[in-house]
């Protein structure tokens, strides 16, 4: 009896060595997320976008954590640390600051983790150093040249538009963040498009509010006070800041009878479709977040999986803007969007 006690004692721990040991299960694909400011406009849709295709996968399926970077790259560092130390097996990341990429390319690197960026474009030299980082975006030149063609069109179409009668087009510019790409790209070449159409231009002013509507009004009403109608046209880097000052135009009587103000912006979230419908934007250029969530995903998720990039992305692309759809970049497309196409962005 005593024996056989033994034998069974054996036996088990056997059986649980082998249990224990048996052949590992693949990890579930697992995708750490994290936005550069949960608390900006264009960037809640995209969130929002990517955190339902996600949901719709299904637990079962998939792993996943979106969190929030606060605009604070040592915060956003330690919740990559934390993806990483969790088992994420691809990163989909929106950086605070693009120019801290190097640090994190190392990390995910080190443990063969895929790291899709997205909307905030890190260094080309940086991107090269790692075979599986990936960029999802749409480039911002295009942007700014729509902005500066949709105001040249109306200058051109409004004699009245410049309202000195000096030949030249008095503007001023809110900028989003200095440090971001879009924001540079978007200034220089939308006053580029503007001066290639044969305008001259007078710039009065240009800051900084960004990204934000609270920030763009006030920029624009003390802009209103010290410059009032010897502004003839208002530039902004994205639709938050183009409805900042819109709200400081109206506070001012513009839009109202004759007093009118050229206001151009980019992203054409809700509230600029709206301002479209009400007649206060000019015009917009629609940064598609739909798209732009969705080759986010999709590429991550097909990565987190470990199956090879293009997979589920390469429909996305289009030859013009995407030439290379098996490369490295992903290039969602930018819309001109007026009052004679806006409905057909409505949701
Ligand atoms: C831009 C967008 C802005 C802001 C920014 C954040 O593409 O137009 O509204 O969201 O990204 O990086
Ligand atoms: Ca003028």
């Amino acid at each position: 009896m005593k024996r056989f006690v033994v034998l069974l004692t054996v036996v088990l721990m056997v059986a649980a060595l082998f249990v224990s040991c048996g052949p590992a299960k693949p990890a579930k694909p697992n995708i750490g997320i994290t936005i550069y400011k949960f608390d900006d406009n264009f960037m809640s849709i995209v969130r929002n976008n990517i955190d339902n295709l996600a949901k719709a996968v299904g637990e079962d399926k998939l792993a996943y954590s979106i969190q929030d970077g606060q605009g604070d790259q040592a915060k956003q560092n330690d919740l990559i640390d934390q993806f990483l130390t969790k088992g994420a097996t691809a990163l989909a990341l929106n950086m605070v600051e693009p120019a801290s990429a190097s640090v994190v390319i190392g990390k995910a690197q080190a443990k063969k983790v895929p790291v899709v960026f997205f909307n905030r474009e890190p260094d080309a030299a940086e991107m090269a150093k790692y075979a599986n980082a990936y960029y999802v975006g749409a480039k911002a030149q295009q942007s700014g040249t729509f902005e500066g063609e949709i105001v040249a069109e109306y200058w051109k179409a409004n004699p009245g538009a410049d309202k000195n009668k000096d030949g030249k087009l008095q503007y001023v510019m809110l900028l989003g963040d200095p440090a971001n790409t879009d924001a540079k790209y978007r200034t220089e070449f939308s006053i580029k498009a503007v001066e290639a159409a044969g305008i001259v231009v007078d710039k009065l002013a240009e800051d900084t509010a960004m990204w934000q509507t609270g920030e763009a009004q006030n920029k624009m009403q003390a802009w209103l006070s010290k410059f009032g109608d010897k502004i003839e046209v208002v530039f902004a880097n994205n639709d938050a800041m183009s409805i900042g000052a819109i709200n400081a135009l109206k506070a001012a009587g513009y839009f109202k009878g004759k007093k009118y103000m050229p206001v151009v912006g980019v992203d054409a979230i809700p509230e600029a479709l709206d301002a479209l419908a009400q007649g206060t934007l000019l015009g917009t250029v629609l940064n598609d977040a739909d798209r732009q969530g969705k080759a986010t995903f999709d590429l991550a998720y097909s990565l987190a999986q470990g199956k090879p990039a293009a997979t589920d992305v390469a429909p996305l692309a289009d030859a013009q803007n995407n030439p290379d759809p098996k490369g490295k970049y992903i290039w969602v497309p930018y819309v001109k969007v007026t009052k004679d196409n806006f409905t057909q962005f409505k949701k």
